[in-house]
């Protein structure tokens, strides 16, 4: 029984792995022979391939959907991130349905993709009940993996894995193949016997098949959610004056050539936010560098480097480095030389120069080994009282990684690292450096407070069930930790993947608790959630589920703490879309801690927020990532919503 309950429940998870085996199936309108599959919600989506023996070689995708699905995905390499993607959908505006090329660089909306070429075929179009894909594709048996290494289909493979997606919702704008559109509301991958997909003279198939230029369905080309204006005033006009440097403390009414804000936000009394660049690709890290620059990571693009006017204004851009598998993190040493930023797989160390904004050299990896699955952004940061370290959180794989339960594996953990003794290839992320905590399932944000303690944020599961019942819409909490002294080795377990927080007691009826006590989804006899009360290190406050914190700061003296909730798609309505203050203070260990109790949920209030919250998603709204506070305690803040990339700052005024 608990066996079939748990695998029931996985299968929500990790979306759907099975479905019908792949069957060979010939078009009756190309005579192109797939192989297929008929998966969740109604979808088949088949294959066909010449008979060939190697990569790279041109491929055919079939996707018929169901006309209420808003848009069909699939994934050529059978995830989500650095892979080609084939995403559908219909397009009235045309009568037909039409293609769009990308390519994800994280989880997060996938940007359009010139590395694949894509011809129509007939059959392409769409009726009262469904609508058809036909397309041929050059450039989707072959592509760069996330460290730019050249990943292929097997043409002979048996059991090739692929993915797909599909959502309710129609794309922003359906006429656009570069619309944003909103997440998926389900995914799950399979396998293909690509053998039974094979065509002799698939060549002739296609161009018999090819549907000419004239009949091609419109694209506008523009994506006009991503205004092209303001990326290009951002990221290219340097202006080459001498940087002075913010010398106000206040906020700024606005900001030249920069547009309003995308979405409407609000602040509370005595705080203000300012927009100062949009039309960014995905801003993901961003950090100071020692002559007062800002640094930023576009998620897919690489590292800007940006000058600030005296009223906190940016007054240039431009790129530092091209690289886009760079997805989050971003860290430089306390003498400005050191640049570090990394990918999935590797953290990269970079010589830079404060004062021209540039790097010197090509890179060296200082961290390496890191998984390229599920949660595939890492965080950096150096203690300001140990500047040899470099500190690096890594998630976990999936929604649930139950390895990583084991410390040595080396994910959900936060770990550091001694810059002064880097190995000739680096630090392998698992078996060098030194714990500092682990059972973190995805702790993006840290920061010290002004003793120099680590504090992290916690981003905790989606799809939570207790026993048998779905508690998920309002647990587990999120959660605030404390990992402490970054120079101490912490081999303690903060609990996941088994202990959570509770955020929501009435939703657990057997059992009486208090927000921010620990439980187990299903208690058995040898683990039950008195067994995380003596094992676990509890959250030191308790955030509503799924708000997703993604950055934490302290002001000067740790009064403080102010934290981003980038938002999640596991709940409804959703919540997040916001940055919050915690009170802070000095407990009578001497230490800091929350002013108020795990058990509280009164323990941080809003300053920032999105009006109409029920209507964010992953397009809608300031999605805020990343908080960086300059000396006049003012804050700049990443927001990468799918329908812009934004910076603010924002701050007392
Ligand atoms: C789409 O079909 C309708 C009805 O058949 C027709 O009136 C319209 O002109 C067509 N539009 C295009 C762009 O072909
Ligand atoms: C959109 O369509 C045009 C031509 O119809 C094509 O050149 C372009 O690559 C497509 N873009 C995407 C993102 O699919
Ligand atoms: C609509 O298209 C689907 C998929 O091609 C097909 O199975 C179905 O028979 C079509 N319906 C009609 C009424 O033509
Ligand atoms: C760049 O690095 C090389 C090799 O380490 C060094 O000789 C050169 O002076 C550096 N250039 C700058 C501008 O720092
Ligand atoms: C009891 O629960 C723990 C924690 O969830 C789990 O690791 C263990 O396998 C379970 N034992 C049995 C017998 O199901
Ligand atoms: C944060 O957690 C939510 C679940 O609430 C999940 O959907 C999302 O992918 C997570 N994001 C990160 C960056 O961990
Ligand atoms: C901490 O700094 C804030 C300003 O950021 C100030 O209002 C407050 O009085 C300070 N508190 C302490 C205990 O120094
Ligand atoms: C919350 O926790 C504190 C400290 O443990 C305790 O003193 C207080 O009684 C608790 N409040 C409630 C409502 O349980």
């Amino acid at each position: 029984m608990i066996l079939g309950r748990l695998s029931g429940v996985l299968a929500i998870l990790t979306g759907a792995v099975s479905g019908q085996a792949a069957q060979r199936y010939c078009d009756p309108v190309t005579s192109i022979c797939y192989s297929g599959w008929t998966g969740g919600n109604g979808i088949w989506i088949g294959v066909a391939l010449p008979s060939t023996t190697t990569p790279a070689f041109d491929t055919a995708l079939q996707i018929i959907s169901p006309i209420a699905n808003g848009w069909v995905g699939f994934s050529w390499g059978g995830t989500m991130p650095y892979v080609p993607l084939t995403v559908g959908w219909v397009n009235t505006a045309s009568n037909t349905s039409i293609y769009s090329s990308r390519m994800a660089f994280g989880l997060s909306l996938p940007q359009p993709f010139d590395g694949a070429e894509y011809s129509y075929l007939q059959g392409t179009g769409y009726n009262k009940t469904h609508w058809t894909l036909n397309v041929r594709c050059k450039g989707c048996s072959e592509w760069h993996d996330v460290d730019g290494n050249l990943a292929s289909i097997d043409p002979n493979g048996a059991a090739v894995k692929f993915a797909y997606a599909y959502a309710r919702l129609a794309p922003r704008e359906p006429a656009n193949n570069r619309s944003t559109f909103n997440s998926h509301t389900k995914f799950g991958h399979w396998n293909l016997d690509l053998t039974l997909g094979q065509n002799a003279k698939f060549n002739q198939l296609i161009a018999a098949n090819l549907v000419p230029d004239a009949l091609k369905p419109s694209s506008s080309g523009v994506p006009t959610s991503l205004p092209t204006s303001v990326r290009t005033s951002t990221l290219t006009s340097v202006v080459p004056t001498a940087n002075p440097g913010p010398i106000q403390t206040g906020i700024p009414m606005s900001c030249s050539g920069v547009s309003a804000l995308h979405f409407p936000t609000l602040t509370v009394d005595g705080w203000k936010a300012t927009k100062v660049a949009g039309g960014l690709t995905q801003p993901r890290g961003v950090i100071f560098d020692t002559a007062g620059h800002l640094l930023l990571i576009q998620n897919g693009l690489g590292i800007t480097g940006h000058t600030i006017g005296s009223d906190g204004c940016l007054t240039s851009a431009k790129t530092i480095i091209t690289q886009r598998n760079l997805n989050h993190g971003i860290a430089l040493s306390q003498d400005g030389k050191s640049l570090y930023a990394s990918s999935a797989t590797t953290v990269f160390a970079f010589d830079y120069d404060s004062a021209t904004m540039s790097i010197n050299g090509s890179s060296r990896a200082v961290v390496t080994g890191m998984d390229n699955r599920g949660h595939v952004t890492r965080t950096l940061t150096i203690p300001p009282k140990h500047p040899n370290l470099l500190i690096v959180s890594h998630g976990s794989n999936d929604n649930f990684d139950f390895e990583s339960g084991n410390m040595k594996v080396g994910r959900s953990s936060i770990k550091a690292y001694d810059m002064t003794q880097v190995p000739t290839d680096g630090y392998n992320y698992a078996s060098g450096g030194q714990q500092l905590g682990y059972g973190l399932r995805n702790s993006v944000g840290l920061a010290f407070d002004s003793d120099g303690m680590l504090w992290a944020v916690e981003n905790s599961s989606d799809e939570i069930h207790r026993g048998t019942v779905d508690i998920h819409v309002d647990n587990p909490a999120d959660e605030l930790n404390f990992i402490g002294d970054p120079s101490k080795e912490n081999t303690q377990w903060y609990g996941y993947p088994t202990c959570y927080t509770v955020w929501k007691p009435d939703f657990i009826t057997d059992r009486v608790f208090s927000v921010g006590d620990q439980f187990v989804m299903t208690p058995n006899d040898t683990f039950s959630d008195d067994t995380c009360t003596q094992t676990s290190v509890p959250a030191k406050l308790a955030l509503q589920a799924h708000s997703a914190p993604l950055d934490v700061a302290f002001n000067k003296n740790s009064t403080r703490m102010y934290v981003t909730f980038h938002g999640s798609w596991n709940r409804n309505p959703p919540t997040g879309y916001k940055i919050a203050e915690i009170q802070f203070r000095k407990e009578s260990t001497g230490l800091f801690a929350p002013s108020h109790f795990v058990n509280s949920t009164a323990g941080y209030k809003d300053i920032f927020w999105s009006p109409d919250v029920e209507h964010c998603s992953t397009t809608q709204c300031f999605r805020p990532v990343s908080i960086v506070r300059d000396k006049y305690e003012r804050m700049y803040v990443t927001s990468d919503s799918g329908g812009e990339g934004e910076l603010i700052i924002f701050g007392r005024v």
